[in-house]
């Protein structure tokens, strides 16, 4: 049986190590092969994953780097097409929400090659979301649906998805951050970034904020008002740094804001464990705060994973920063609500990947 294990940015990485590893330890009579489209190619954005996580070089690289969604999605379709009628996978396995998830799902099917989903049935419920997008089409042309949490069962439901084709397995990326915690205790990253004392972890990355101007006249008001108390960490995704040069926003002189290049893994878990407070638009972040049991204050209207704000120690704010400093004043009082793991985010969802497929996969 050969399986295709996708992945192309930067958060697919950490939820397809577990799955890799589960079939070489359980399964070593399986051909898991890794394709990587090089929809994220900066070593800072890619590489480092690899390093980090311990993943083998992946088999097939397409290279395709950037460009618009659709210049984006249909390179990947173009160039996967060939790596599938070449190896003849039984399964393709994608991940998360990104255009390498549908790009590639879509080939598998069209291709009648079985196609799994790992983190299926997370919803935002706004379309305007390219990774909402993503999700829903993913799901609707998956054999084998992944999910992390409760709600992602429910919407998978209410979209009138077949039962039999989804796994409850928990939360693979939360495999990934346990297995790699204790080496949080041996990186500098403090020393190397100048962090002594409280401080704040700050990434931006999603298209609704960074590409809007007004965006940075919010986020130089953070930085004001706590950079007296705290030293501000702030890793920059290309995509943000990108707009700041071309909007002309200069932030580089901040008191206590330390500005430095997206991070690799380990130095980056480590940063959030150690924070007082993590203020994101990221996906992934609000999940792995919720492990860590941080507070985290999310700058954005919605979350596709309410789990962190009902059980977690998430904070939905709305893309509105009087909403993040009423938070954040709350968090500083002593109030960060506690918060649990929620079921399941134990370590061993890839297992739980690989054995339901293994369990479930039927060659026709
Ligand atoms: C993508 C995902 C998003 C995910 C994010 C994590 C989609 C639709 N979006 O957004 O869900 O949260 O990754 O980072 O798939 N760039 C570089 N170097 C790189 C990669 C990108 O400089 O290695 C720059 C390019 O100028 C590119 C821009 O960043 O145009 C955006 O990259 P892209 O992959 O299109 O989307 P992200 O914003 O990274």
């Amino acid at each position: 049986m050969t399986v295709i294990l996708v992945v192309g940015a930067r958060p697919n990485f950490m939820k397809a190590a577990p799955v890799y590893k589960a079939f070489k330890n359980n399964y070593p009579d399986v051909n898991v092969k890794i394709c990587h489209t090089g929809q994220h190619y900066d070593s800072k954005m890619s590489d480092v994953f690899f390093r980090d996580l311990g993943m083998p070089e992946p088999e097939f690289y397409l290279g395709v780097g950037s460009g618009s969604h659709a210049v984006q999605t249909a390179n990947i379709m173009i160039e996967f097409e060939k790596v599938c009628i070449a190896e003849q996978p039984n399964v393709v396995l994608v991940a998360g929400d990104v255009n390498s998830t549908i790009a590639c799902g879509l080939v598998a099917s069209k291709l009648h090659i079985k196609l799994g989903h790992i983190e299926s049935g997370l919803r935002s419920f706004d379309r305007k979301m390219p990774e909402e997008i993503n999700r829903i089409l993913t799901d609707c042309i998956s054999d084998y649906l992944f999910v992390t949490e409760h709600s992602g069962l429910e919407n998978l439901k209410n979209e009138g998805i077949p039962q039999e084709k989804v796994f409850f397995t928990g939360n693979c990326m939360i495999d990934s951050l346990i297995d790699f915690l204790p080496k949080t205790e041996v990186t500098n990253i403090k020393q190397r970034l100048g962090i002594e004392g409280k401080y704040l972890l700050l990434t931006f990355h999603r298209p609704s904020n960074v590409d809007d101007k007004d965006f940075y006249d919010g986020l130089k008001e953070l930085v004001n008002k706590y950079s007296g108390d705290f030293k501000l960490v702030f890793p920059i995704h290309p995509r943000t740094r990108k707009n700041l040069e071309s909007f002309g926003v200069k932030i580089a002189d901040y008191h206590n804001l330390i500005l430095t290049e997206p991070l690799g893994y380990i130095d980056f878990l480590s940063l959030i464990k150690d924070s007082f407070c993590v203020i994101t638009d990221s996906g992934g972040i609000q999940e792995e705060t919720t492990y860590l049991g941080v507070p985290c204050i999310t700058v954005r209207e919605s979350t596709e994973r309410p789990i962190t704000v009902e059980v977690g120690t998430n904070y939905l704010a709305g893309a509105n920063f009087n909403s993040v400093f009423k938070i954040f004043e709350e968090i500083n009082k002593g109030n960060a609500k506690k918060g649990e793991i929620p079921e399941l985010w134990d370590g061993k969802s890839g297992e739980r990947v690989a054995k339901f497929l293994m369990e479930n996969f039927k060659n026709n």
